[in-house]
């Protein structure tokens, strides 16, 4: 198992991150999909996916009229802490159901459209100091507008002064029955364990990757294109176990795509090596055939391809085997990161590699990926490691 957690460690920021970022900086890109995640921001408790465990227990204290009047949020990038926390405020203030959002009512127009006036949100990363806090709390005093209550959102929190916290801690000793507070953080570790303790705290998870892949084919259909089912697995993927990630990368193959959209525009759209190459690569490998590894190499250079990024994907497919061949147990690993289709290429090539070769394999990409940016002949790195890994003697 040593190996295999050296290898994991390594590879904890997931390869995809770089070369979307890339891409998105430098494709032009219609705005309005871009802000998709935005537009389908989830109106309704029942879309929102993978948290019914923080959604199951807010619904019931709203149905028994047991509110807290402090939440706390906490969680990866993405994965609906503000979303709940608007739901929250929307379905507490509406004026026709006592636990869900209507959607109909002025309030819940309100909340729509983003004109609320007692829902209040605070970025405290940028609003960090006391006189922030002091501010708020001069508000928080006053009643509502319209509606029962006023919800505070305070985002990131986190990010507070030791001095704001204090200033915090007060308003949260002493609320007013109208104020409810949700605290969200991406860093539950720098909240203090007084603010924390004055709270109701909720651990939001990534979403499964199967409930990613319908909502984004639901999110595709509405703007009009069919995303199948591979498709809409790799844009799962490429999300990170973020769902707002996820649907900016969908945004941007919309963007590009009309109607049906498959692997293949995927690829193209945000340069992802196609299948085929790696699949011709891995299997070159495993069959020792340096020719068709080189091939591929090529085709992989006309296609204009970062080799860097490549190696990576390699890299990505010989821990998969590795992991494979330790333990099938390992499977669950690997799954939230690889298509189906990949993880089954790597179990079928298992038998074509020993454990040090997939080590060795897995040294030797780790350093033509390293050595990728500063080589003089671009895929020279690359090639070394193929032809090491197709010629080296079992
Ligand atoms: N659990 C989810 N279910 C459905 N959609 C989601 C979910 N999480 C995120 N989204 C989508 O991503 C967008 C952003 O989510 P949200 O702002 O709630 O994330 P967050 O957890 O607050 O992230 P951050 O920590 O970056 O503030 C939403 O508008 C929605 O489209
Ligand atoms: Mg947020
Ligand atoms: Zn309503």
């Amino acid at each position: 198992m040593g190996q295999v957690c050296l290898v994991t460690h390594f590879y904890k920021r997931p390869i995809h991150a770089s070369i979307l970022k890339n891409s998105i900086d430098m494709k032009d890109e219609k705005q309005s999909h871009l802000v998709l995640y935005r537009k389908h921001r989830p109106k309704d408790w029942e879309e929102v996916i993978g948290q019914d465990h923080v959604i199951g227990v807010l619904r019931a204290a709203m149905k028994q009229g047991r509110v807290a009047h402090a939440y706390l949020f906490s969680g990866p990038r993405g994965v609906g802490k503000t979303t709940t926390a608007r739901l929250l405020a929307k379905a507490m203030n509406c004026l026709n159901r006592p636990a869900a959002p209507c959607n109909d009512c002025a309030s819940c127009v309100s909340y729509s459209d983003g004109s609320a006036l007692n829902l209040i949100e605070i970025d405290a990363a940028s609003n960090r100091g006391v006189d922030d806090i002091r501010e708020l709390r001069e508000g928080v005093r006053l009643a509502p507008a319209i509606g029962a209550h006023k919800i505070y959102i305070i985002d990131e929190v986190h990010q507070l002064s030791k001095d704001a916290f204090n200033a915090l801690l007060k308003t949260l000793e002493e609320p007013p029955a109208h104020a409810i507070f949700v605290l969200a953080t991406t860093e539950l570790d720098k909240v203090p364990q007084t603010i924390i303790s004055r709270t109701q705290a909720f651990d939001f998870r990534r979403p499964a990757v199967a409930d990613m892949k319908k909502r984004l084919v639901k999110i595709a259909k509405a703007e009009g294109h069919e995303l199948d089912d591979v498709a809409a697995h790799q844009v799962a993927l490429l999300g990170e176990g973020s769902m707002r990630d996820a649907e900016s990368v969908l945004g941007r193959v919309l963007a590009v795509s009309d109607g049906r959209i498959a692997l293949a525009n995927i690829e193209e759209t945000l340069g992802i090596p196609k299948s085929e190459i790696v699949h011709t690569l891995m299997e070159a490998v495993a069959a020792k055939d340096v020719g068709r590894a080189m091939g591929a190499v090529e085709n992989a250079m006309d296609i204009g391809y970062d080799l860097g990024y490549l190696s990576r994907v390699l890299l990505r497919r010989f821990r998969a085997i590795l992991f494979l061949k330790t333990d099938p147990q390992l499977e669950r690993f690997i799954a939230g990161e690889m298509l189906p289709q990949d993880i089954a290429l790597a179990k079928s090539l298992m038998g074509s590699f020993s454990h040090t070769d997939l080590e060795q394999n897995i040294k030797v990409l780790f350093e033509a990926e390293r050595d990728a940016k500063r080589s003089p002949i671009p895929q020279l790195p690359l090639e070394m490691a193929l032809v090491e890994m197709a010629t080296r003697e079992a």
